[in-house]
């Protein structure tokens, strides 16, 4: 395995006129990092954060190159920022690169790909209706817990298809939650690292080929392992990743939508007297608010950004986040717009990792707003918005609703 540069390594290489001071880790910064961004994209396609002795690409163009050139930038060195979580995460397909990767991708988009995604779609447009009836029928509620957390946590584990109860599925979503934190670099991770056990001997027990309902997703991937597509392994670790990535990410993608309509009335009544505008406003949601921030790879050759020359071996973070913010790129990209339909958006990722269940998420996305604009006239927010703190996710712990009913 090829070595990665370490943290002294990389500070004798790193030019001067690239390093900065600011670390996107701060509390001040994952709870609102958007100045952070610009100020490291104004220093160029790459910047150094000296603290963590780490090169991060911010602008547009840098990590959509860096996500589109998978043979230079490698994720078979783990996509984290430190060692704990690299290692667990080794066997999932984020870890993975080329032939490892291939047979993972195949199975996955059987099972949760385009074709399994419009095949669950009546499913999940009766399990939105009936929340958001339920949740709206209430007039106050938290939209996060209530109705963001909840589609995915009801839809998404029947979908896969193993035995969970309400308060396991919670549990499932605030380890993933914690999973995510895990990424982090040392020291800022470590009272979330219980969960990421739990998680792990939660799918160990629980995800066995013998547990799974027929015709579910765990089903379909156990099957693969019968036409000797993978191996027992590798299909739980499948539908780990599912578990994992399945949940908290589009629970905070329709969150921070249901935020962001909520702070733009507006947009809102565009919204809700044109639903055909529905995939484009969450598409503009998901830039806005991308609930990945970010992840790492690790070069696999010498490679240039402009006068910046980064040695073979060196781990780039890469901001989703910072990219769909990029003003080089979006017009006014702080503003939320949702006729501006943003399909180039790195939010879901590009190139061989992009997200495997991104027609999942925008069907789960689209039915619940389909449901809510068929009932609701008005929102508004009770009180502010609670973000989530994470090292990865950009997410919310809570958003006080009011609605007025059609
Ligand atoms: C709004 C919701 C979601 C967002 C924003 C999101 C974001 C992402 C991103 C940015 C990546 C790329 C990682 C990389 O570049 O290394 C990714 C990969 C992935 N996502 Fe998602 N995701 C979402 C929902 C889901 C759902 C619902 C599932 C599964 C049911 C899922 C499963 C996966 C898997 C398996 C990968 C790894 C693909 C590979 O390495 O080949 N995601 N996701």
């Amino acid at each position: 395995m090829m070595a990665v540069h370490n943290r002294e390594n990389d500070e004798t290489r790193a030019d001067l006129r690239y390093g900065s001071e600011i670390d996107l880790f701060s509390t001040a910064s994952l709870m609102d990092p958007y100045a952070d961004y610009a100020a490291l994209q104004a220093i160029g396609p790459l910047a150094y954060m000296s603290r963590y002795g780490t090169w991060v690409a911010t602008r547009y163009d840098a990590v959509r190159l860096i996500l589109t050139d998978a043979d230079t930038f490698r994720s078979g060195h783990g996509i984290g920022m430190n060692d704990t979580l690299t290692t667990a995460w080794m066997d999932f397909a984020p870890s993975r690169d080329g032939e490892d990767h291939a047979p993972l991708r195949l199975v996955m988009m059987q099972s949760v790909g385009p074709k399994a995604a419009t095949a669950a779609q009546p499913e999940i447009e009766r399990a939105a209706a009936a929340l958001v009836d339920e949740v709206v029928s209430r007039l106050e509620f938290d939209a996060v817990t209530e109705l963001a957390q909840m589609l995915p946590i009801l839809s998404i584990v029947e979908l896969l298809g193993f035995p969970a109860d309400i308060e396991t599925r919670r549990n499932l979503l605030h380890w993933a939650t914690d999973a995510y934190n895990c990424c982090g670099p040392d020291g800022s991770f470590a009272a979330t690292l219980p969960s990421m056990q739990k998680l792990y001997g939660f799918v160990v027990e629980n995800m066995s080929r013998h547990k799974m309902r027929p015709g579910s997703v765990g089903a379909l991937t156990f099957e693969a392992v019968d036409r000797g597509t993978i191996t027992e392994e590798q299909a739980v670790g499948i539908m780990g990743g599912y578990a994992t990535a399945g949940l908290d990410t589009t629970a905070s993608g329709i969150g921070g939508w249901l935020m962001l309509l909520a702070q733009n009335p507006d947009q809102w009544e565009v919204l809700r007297d044109d639903p055909a505008l529905i995939p484009s406003a969450f598409q503009e949601a998901v830039r806005m608010e991308s609930p990945a921030q970010w992840f790492t790879r690790v070069t696999s050759r010498e490679v240039a950004f402009e006068d910046v020359v980064i040695p073979a071996g060196t781990r780039i973070m890469h901001s989703y986040g910072a990219a769909n913010r990029d003003g080089g790129k979006y017009l006014d990209p702080a503003r939320y717009d949702i006729r501006r339909n943003p399909t180039d958006h790195l939010g879901f990722g590009i190139g061989v990792h992009t997200c495997m269940g991104k027609w999942l998420s925008n069907i789960e996305a689209h039915a619940l707003m389909r449901a809510f604009v068929s009932r609701v006239d008005r929102i508004e927010l009770t009180g502010p918005p609670v973000r989530h703190l994470n090292n990865l996710i950009r997410s919310l712990e809570h958003l006080p609703m009011r609605v007025h009913l059609r």
